[in-house]
């Protein structure tokens, strides 16, 4: 696995006004490797494939092709060199089919003429990598882990040399993850190269060859992984110290039923008898994705039409809206920060008021510095990166995104509080900073719903956790007497049981 770099980055520069994201970074990417890419949020990491894939310029630096310097970069270029990133914030045209999004630029033209042999192209590309998804699918109606798919499949549909994989499992189950490594083998094996950007240091101990450490724009250095721990890993990424991954204590004094929720049903398939949240407890809602389990959440607080009853500290919600809802005191963070969780045209600082208006008001005026007050508070306490109230959170990196819409509902006091993938893409300190927050909130008589893929996190924070299949909860567990591994073999039993019964 030795050998002449398949593509190189050599002392690369990026600026934006006048900050400097990438200062001087140099990595080498030999054929036939997996190559882990990691740092803390806002390290420079997407940055970095941005520039190998030719989307961003840099400013001073050279990009070599087996051995070559390139005199010109860019996306084009970098296609033709058979280079190809899948981006970490889903580049997808919503109205299109699976099937053409993932040829998207590469349709087949032969004689000027769109043949419209997508779809059957794409059966094939699925049945070579395992990833399943119907090709005349909208892509819209999709659900973020299947429209994560479609850019891994659009990836390979590029028959690149070198994949820039960006925060590729950020939405995707455990066996969706196990499937994306073993196709990663599968390139290596035929000698092409994959740069894997994650924040999941088990999975680059997994299967990543090397490791390049980012930190704060600048190259730490390359190591062989097995070379490694996820120790040495992360006092790397943060520069020297050492961060505990323990979680808080579970508050264990709940007050009286907040949320709760009887015969609950939706037209897609949701169906809850019974659930209910006391004051200060965190009930988890664990699955497989494609349970249903942001389904039984949205349904909940009026973002997807139901029956049932549902209520807020005893008190029926009537109307089913999510402005009744919120009114009422609930409230849900969601899975997407780009559809439905920022306004990517506000800056920061209007993003983290939004949900305050009414408090940072004074006789119908914004109080401009209580809003100035909140959003800093916020921004020490969450770290996030550039520290400015003005900044624009478009060009936030996707973790620090997620900071700021984490951080934007917390600073409120509801009843209940929903929180679909709270961590997702957050770098090991924030991801503390996060729980930490749920469990003060919670302490302070919060109701908690926690929706997290990553069933350790959901073990870690709630002191009950509901398996879900099927938009049903099927089963609950004490998250203090099991493992993973026991959480993970219930759901595929229910999963099993459902594909015989199918
Ligand atoms: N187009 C842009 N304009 C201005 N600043 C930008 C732009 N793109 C990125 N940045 C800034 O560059 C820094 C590095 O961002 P980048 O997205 O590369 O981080 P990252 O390592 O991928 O982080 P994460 O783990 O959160 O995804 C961030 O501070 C970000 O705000
Ligand atoms: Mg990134």
């Amino acid at each position: 696995m030795t050998g002449k770099p398949i593509l190189s980055a050599h002392d690369i520069k990026v600026r934006f006004g006048d900050v400097s994201v990438l200062s001087g970074v140099n990595i080498d990417i030999r054929p036939g490797e997996i190559h882990g890419l990691i740092g803390e949020n806002g390290a420079g990491k997407s940055t970095l494939g941005k520039v190998l894939g030719g989307y961003y310029r840099a400013s001073a630096g050279r990009i070599a092709v087996d051995g070559h310097v390139m005199d010109r970069w860019d996306t084009p270029t970098a296609l033709q060199n058979g280079v190809a990133i899948m981006h970490q914030e889903l580049q997808l045209v919503p109205a299109l089919t699976v099937a053409q999004n993932v040829y998207l630029g590469i349709e087949d033209h032969r004689r000027g003429v769109l043949r419209g042999t997508e779809s059957k192209r794409l059966e094939t590309l699925m049945a070579e990598c395992g990833l399943r998804l119907d090709p005349r699918a909208v892509t819209a109606d999709l659900t973020i882990a299947d429209q994560q798919k479609i850019e891994i499949l659009r990836a390979l549909a590029r028959k690149a040399r070198v994949i820039v994989m960006d925060e590729p499992t950020s939405s995707l189950s455990k066996t969706e993850v196990d499937q994306l490594h073993r196709i990663m083998r599968t390139l290596r094996d035929e000698g092409r190269s994959v740069i894997y950007v994650t924040h999941f240091l088990n999975d680059i101990l997994d299967v990543t060859d090397r490791v390049t450490v980012l930190r704060n724009g600048k190259m730490l250095h390359t190591t062989d992984t097995a070379d490694e721990t996820k120790e040495t890993m992360v006092s790397a990424m943060l520069g020297g110290v050492k961060s505990e991954t323990l979680y808080p204590p579970k508050p264990r004094n709940h007050g009286t039923v907040m949320l709760s929720v009887r015969d609950l049903q939706s037209p897609n398939g949701t169906q809850v008898d019974q659930l209910e949240i006391r004051a200060g407890e965190i009930v988890g809602l664990a699955g497989l994705v494609g349970a249903g389990r942001t389904e039984i959440a949205r349904a909940i607080v009026g973002a997807d039409p139901a029956t049932g009853t549902i209520e807020i500290a005893g008190k029926p919600l009537t109307k089913r809206t999510i402005r009744a809802a919120t009114q009422a005191g609930i409230v849900m963070v969601p899975e997407d920060r780009r559809g439905q969780g920022l306004v990517m045209t506000l800056p920061v600082r209007a993003n983290i008021s939004l949900p305050h208006l009414d408090t940072l008001s004074k006789t119908g005026m914004l109080d401009r510095s209580a809003e100035t007050s909140l959003a800093k508070r916020l921004i020490d306490r969450f770290g996030v990166r550039p520290a400015t109230i003005d900044g624009d959170v478009s060009n936030y990196s996707g973790g620090n995104q997620q900071k700021v819409l984490i951080g934007k509902w917390i600073a409120d006091k509801p009843r209940v509080l929903i929180l679909d993938e709270p961590s997702r893409g957050v770098d090991v300190g924030a991801r503390e900073t996060i729980h930490q927050e749920i469990v003060r909130m919670a302490a302070t008589g919060v109701a908690i719903l926690v929706i997290s893929s990553e069933i350790d996190e959901v073990l870690g924070l709630a002191t009950r956790v509901m398996l879900v299949d099927r938009g049903r909860i099927v089963d609950e567990i004490d998250p203090d007497t099991v493992t993973e591994t026991d959480v993970l073999a219930a759901l595929f039993q229910h999963q099993s049981t459902k594909d015989i019964v199918a």
